[in-house]
């Protein structure tokens, strides 16, 4: 599963640098070709000799070799990877991280990279459950990036606690289950609606919401890393989709993200309806801006907006599944559960604007997935790329 995977190794200052060789022995005997980028402190437990002895490669530590005044680029080598693995992540490590302190080069490294980041906390029991470092952890995870909790045990210091970094053997295997699933929408097409629709009521005015487009943009990147072919039809939002799997369809109105969806859709095995479609639309368009002064814009007079989830839900086929979402403020599940019938869905992602951390503008998401026989899932506070997992595995029969 890992063999030829590129990846990058980041060894931070900490004891257990020590199992990172142990680790990057692992990877290599797996097949991989692995770069390891090792902080200055980190110098101090580990030495760059071993390391590149192992990994047949120099060891990158500075922004320059000094003798030779080679650069070595941050940015080719966040291109050139797979993966990133840091282990053992330090709280300064992880502090910079977050933070986004790029003094040294695993930091800049890090930033630059594209491919997915993993990373094996460990220090000792204070420093890790300081708040500091569960604010700096959670601040990572909200940024996609993959948490390999530490393990609870003895640690350097002599006590006992939470601090430990996980064992080369399970970082190895986080790394494998990750690449298992790179297949597992293979050959499937998935058509995605994200972000808001902007109904324009004169040149300079328009009906809209708060939708960022995050979760479903979140939902096509996870759907093509997964192997399918996405169709991702956004509204208004400033994101742009990385995957060349995904085909980005951009539209304002209601109206547009209808018929893009409908061009769509009879190819589309999956439709994953996360946009945030305005209800309404001015029933005329002024070509000139309305006068405050003259004839006002309180009484423009409206149309309700095709509802784009039940004209698919109804008219889909066997094979085609449709899920929606359900953004709700009061008897959350009643609600989610009418709303999926009425559309005529397979199954609907309820977050409620309630619980901290839910709905729109955020980088984390709490989500219940309740499905048309009755049955429903229910999810911790995750990030939005982990909720696009955790809604693909449990809707797209491909956990
Ligand atoms: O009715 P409500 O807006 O709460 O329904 C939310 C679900 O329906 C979401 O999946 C949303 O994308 C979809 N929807 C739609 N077209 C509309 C309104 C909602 O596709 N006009």
């Amino acid at each position: 599963m890992l063999k030829g995977k590129r990846i990058i190794l980041g060894i931070s200052g900490g004891i257990a640098a020590y199992k990172s060789v142990y680790l990057l022995r692992l990877l290599i005997k797996a097949g991989c070709e692995v770069q390891v980028v090792i902080t200055p402190n980190g110098k101090e437990f580990i030495t760059p000799v071993t390391l590149s002895s192992l990994s047949g490669k120099p060891v990158i530590s500075e922004f320059f070799t000094a003798n030779t005044g080679e650069w070595h680029s941050h940015v080719d080598l966040g291109l050139w990877a797979d993966a990133m693995v840091i282990a053992p992540a330090t709280a300064s490590t992880i502090a910079k991280m977050a933070n986004g302190v790029a003094d040294n080069m695993l930091i800049t490294t890090y930033l630059s990279a594209k491919a997915p980041v993993f990373i094996a906390p460990a220090m000792d029991l204070d420093m890790m459950r300081h708040p500091s470092t569960v604010r700096n952890i959670e601040l990572l995870k909200s940024y996609g990036n993959h948490i390999i909790d530490a393990a609870t045990g003895e640690l350097a210091s002599h006590l006992s606690g939470k601090g430990r970094m996980r064992e080369p053997e399970e970082i190895v295997g986080e790394l494998e289950k990750f690449f298992a699933s790179g297949d597992k929408l293979k050959d499937k097409k998935i058509l995605i609606t994200a972000g808001p629709t902007h109904e324009p009521i004169d040149p300079v005015r328009y009906i809209g919401n708060y939708s960022t487009g995050k979760m479903g943009y979140a939902l096509a990147e996870e759907a093509a890393r997964r192997g399918a072919q996405v169709t991702l039809i956004s509204g208004p939002v400033s994101l742009t989709a990385n995957n060349p799997a995904i085909e980005v369809i951009k539209v304002t109105t209601a109206r547009e993200m209808l018929n893009a969806a409908q061009q769509s859709f009879p190819e589309a095995d999956y439709a994953i309806m996360a946009a945030a479609v305005a209800d309404y639309a001015p029933q005329n368009f002024s070509d000139c801006k309305i006068k405050r002064e003259k004839n006002g814009i309180e009484n423009i007079p409206l149309i309700k907006n095709p509802d784009i989830a039940m004209t698919l839900g109804l008219h889909k086929g066997e094979d085609q599944k449709v899920i929606g979402f359900a953004l709700e403020t009061d008897h959350e599940f009643q609600h989610a559960v009418d709303k999926m019938k009425r559309k005529g869905l397979d199954a609907i992602v309820l977050n409620s604007l309630r619980d901290p951390g839910a709905g729109f503008a955020t980088d984390t998401n709490k989500i219940t997935i309740i499905f048309a026989d009755g049955h429903s899932l229910e999810f911790p506070l995750k990030s939005k790329a982990e909720v696009a997992a955790d809604i693909l595995d449990s809707v797209c029969d491909c956990e």
